[in-house]
């Protein structure tokens, strides 16, 4: 099975299995590693409050749109229109998808290769210190490892493209080998596991000197930071909320699309948000306690995560193991992350251009290759791919929402989300409030903002 032959669609085996490949897709680096610095770099408490309120408002009823649009239809996020809306253009939708998951593989990979570099360092370095720990380190060492390890790495060029390679690799052995087989199994143990280490860390980053003050700035509002750069603040915000749930291109259509007719549709997009809500703050009171603690800055941008996290390690017994644990983890979460995002490219070119699942996973690696090559080589190419969710993923979002508030019969979308009768929807109807009205008017807003603002950054003379 997976060889993609109609009628005869892979699926997740269980309840259990289909929240933890979604909560695999949504959580990953996009938790841990992008929500601190973008966090960080906008006010910190100010930007959760608004992160919150666009998960709740707009990112359960654009997740549960597209759980409904693929689990109707069985198909990739392009066949998925085709076949619902025929003889529409709304199959743009899922074109436009496509190209965001080619953008996004790009950047995100090189993101996951940095972990692995972290994590072969802390091997290397229990081998070559006969310890565990960073307790017999001078502070030369120490540095070496930290930030001067860090910038060598990413200057030389080779290694993080190395890495992305490996990862790119492992993304397209899982995804070839099926989604029960290969998906669902890894998501079901790691997802839990790396939770659990989560917890450790916070527990040692809030007992550091001087950390009440992270623990302040993430959740003690200053709305000053909200007058100064109001439109970055909560476009980014808006954005960070898409790219954390993994919606906005189609990524939950073509896991809804494996999901059971039996399953509860609603339930699960309230886990799911609710699971990778959970994460990215967890991470945050990781991360911001400490970057007090040290006197790192919170705005430091792409790096911050990469910075602080080693600096909690060395602060703790056994800091290596730790440390080896953690990179181990949070390289298998950016992987149920990065084949939720191949899967979209496979689904589409097995399904829509009729080519077997590894000759499309393949190709697919190949060109995502290219891009992302670029990324490793040229931080510009890496800036503009990272920023470009902010944006890209919204407008996505945007025409889910129409297609289910304005366009698919309300008969149709009621009796998806209630599994044909079997589950009760009382929140039916402030769903539709949410996905006719709200949803598509905050994002359309916002959107224009988005791109006005971007372009008086461009080209500053003409605003
Ligand atoms: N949500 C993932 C993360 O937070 C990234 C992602 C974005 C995955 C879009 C799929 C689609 O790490």
């Amino acid at each position: 099975m997976g060889e993609g032959e109609p009628g005869l669609r892979d699926s997740f085996s269980s309840k259990f299995g289909v929240i933890a490949a979604a909560a695999g897709s949504a959580i990953g680096l996009g938790n841990i590693w992008r929500f601190p610095y973008v966090a960080g770099q906008n006010g910190g408490a100010v930007f959760l409050i608004i992160y919150l309120l666009f998960i709740a408002a707009i990112g359960i009823p654009v997740m549960m749109s597209e759980f409904i649009i693929g689990r109707s239809a069985q198909r990739n996020p392009v066949g998925a229109f085709k076949r619902i809306a025929p003889g529409k253009k709304w199959y743009f939708i899922g074109l436009l998808g496509v190209v965001s998951a080619f953008i996004i593989l790009a950047f995100y990979t090189v993101v996951a290769g940095w972990t692995l570099e972290y994590l072969i360092q802390s091997v290397k370095w229990m081998a070559t210190s006969g310890r565990l720990g960073f307790s017999q380190m001078d502070n030369a060492a120490l540095k070496e490892f930290f930030t001067g390890h860090y910038q060598g790495f990413i200057d030389g060029k080779w290694r993080p493209i190395l890495w992305f390679v490996v990862m790119m690799f492992f993304t397209g052995y899982i995804v070839i080998s099926g989604v029960k087989n290969g998906i669902e199994k890894y998501a079901k143990i790691l997802m839990p596991v790396l939770f659990l280490l989560l917890i450790i860390l916070v527990v040692r980053s809030v007992t550091l000197e001087g950390a009440g003050e992270g623990l302040l700035f993430l959740f003690r509002p200053d709305f000053s930071q909200l007058v100064q750069a109001p439109v970055r603040i909560i476009i980014e915000a808006l954005g960070q909320a898409f790219f954390s749930l993994s919606i906005g291109m189609g990524t939950l259509i073509t896991y809804g699309s494996y999901i059971q007719k039996k399953e509860n549709l609603a339930g699960t997009a309230v886990n799911v948000a609710a699971a990778d809500t959970f994460i990215a703050v967890v991470a945050g009171m990781a991360i911001f306690p400490a970057v007090f603690a040290f006197g790192i800055d919170p705005g430091e941008g792409p790096e911050l995560v990469y910075i602080t996290l080693p600096a909690i390690f060395q602060r703790m017994p056994g800091g290596l193991i730790w440390a080896f644990m953690f990179f181990l983890l949070l390289c298998f979460a950016a992987l149920t992350s990065t084949i939720s995002v191949l899967e979209v490219i496979v689904a589409y070119f097995s399904e829509q251009l009729s080519m077997t699942r590894r000759n499309a996973a393949i190709l697919a690696m190949v060109s995502v290759g290219f891009l992302g090559i670029l990324c490793a080589l040229s931080g510009k190419v890496f800036g503009i791919f990272n920023a470009s969710p902010d944006l890209l993923l919204p407008l996505g979002g945007f025409f889910i929402v129409l297609f289910i508030g304005w366009f698919l019969p309300k008969d149709k979308s009621r009796q998806e989300l209630s599994s044909g009768g079997t589950y009760r929807t009382k929140y039916y109807r402030l769903f539709i409030f949410l996905v006719k009205f709200v949803a598509p008017l905050a994002i359309a807003f916002l959107f224009i903002l988005g791109v006005y603002s971007r372009l008086i950054t461009l080209f500053p003379g003409a605003g």
